[in-house]
């Protein structure tokens, strides 16, 4: 019998593949000169069956989908409280790379903005931990997400780093409210590796498929993060991660999801699959253009808007 899932996938694939619509990011010039051609959706279950078609394996940088396991990292090593003493979890209906800090007290609306994600991954391990050992445990993390070892590219992060004007402003905003109580720059040193981790869209089916496990790699059974955490990720994922298209995205997909500005996308179905697309090219709000095509043509094929 012919696997039925592949098939459907790379049919879908070659529907969207003739919009060219849209733009790979330029402000990370490393990430302008990326192949915008690259195509790739895949699905992980939550009992460890990977479906994918197109390029399912070729890496590129996490980017903005990081932010959601980080997220999930820092609750689960210093508890809720602490978390959301620094960061809320508001929609901020502005782009991702918006202040966008709550007036007077100046914490960040939520953890999917840039000025959410910095402070969160400050908040990963334990208090006063040394910021290398931060950043390893962010790649340890992320990494048992995937069920694998990643690596961080590191022409990215010099490019974006060389580049970080926008999130060292915030960063060092932050630090004048004491949102970040440590050396701005570093925190968005960190950061950025945390963003220029490779995976591929098989990674990412797998990582959302964790999420939508509960927090336990379906293919290494490892629980990475309790279901209390995973319950908060995807809240926090429905309403903000999508940024200011967030109100359209939950309308007409309707799947918690989270895009990054290397073109990849991914949704949780809690208790079904994790779903991942790779496309390059961005819309104006920084996602993936085919991405979204392919996710409002999956969650309507096959009935998964969650309400
Ligand atoms: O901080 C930045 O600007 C990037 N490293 C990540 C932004 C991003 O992926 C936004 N998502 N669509």
């Amino acid at each position: 019998m012919r696997p039925i899932i592949p098939d459907y996938l790379a049919e879908a694939l070659g529907d969207v593949e003739p919009d060219a619509s849209g733009e790979p990011a330029a402000y990370i010039p490393e990430l302008a000169a990326a192949d915008p051609e690259r195509l790739a959706a895949a699905f992980a279950t939550v009992d460890g069956r990977v479906y994918g078609a197109g390029d399912v394996d070729v890496p590129f940088t996490i980017q903005s989908i990081s932010k959601p396991f980080v997220y999930a990292l820092a609750l689960a090593d210093r508890g809720f409280d602490p978390v959301l003493a620094r960061v809320g979890v508001e929609p901020s209906g502005e782009a991702f790379n918006e202040i966008s800090l709550e007036s007077g007290s100046g914490r960040p609306l939520n953890p999917m903005i840039n000025a959410g994600a910095i402070t969160v991954h400050s908040l990963v391990g334990p208090e006063r931990c040394a910021p290398a050992d931060r950043v390893e445990r962010v790649i340890r993390g992320l990494s048992a997400f995937a069920g694998r070892q990643l690596t961080v590219d590191r022409q990215v992060y010099a490019s974006e780093m060389a580049t970080a004007h926008r999130n060292l402003a915030i960063a060092h905003m932050l630090r004048s409210h004491d949102m970040l109580t440590e050396d701005a720059r570093t925190v968005v040193e960190g950061y950025t590796e945390q963003c220029s981790v490779l995976v591929t869209t098989r990674d990412l089916a797998l990582m959302a498929a964790t999420l939508a496990n509960r927090g336990v790699n379906p293919l290494s059974g490892e629980t990475v993060v309790s279901e209390t955490v995973v319950r908060q990720v995807l809240s926090v994922m429905f309403s903000c991660g999508m940024y200011d298209a967030a109100g359209d995205w939950a309308t007409q997909v309707g799947i918690p999801a989270k895009s990054g500005v290397a073109g990849g996308l991914i949704g949780t179905l809690p208790g079904r699959i994790g779903i991942a697309t790779f496309s390059p090219r961005l819309d104006r709000h920084g996602n993936s253009v085919r991405g979204v095509s392919l996710f409002e043509r999956f969650s309507s094929d096959m009935g998964l808007h969650v309400m």
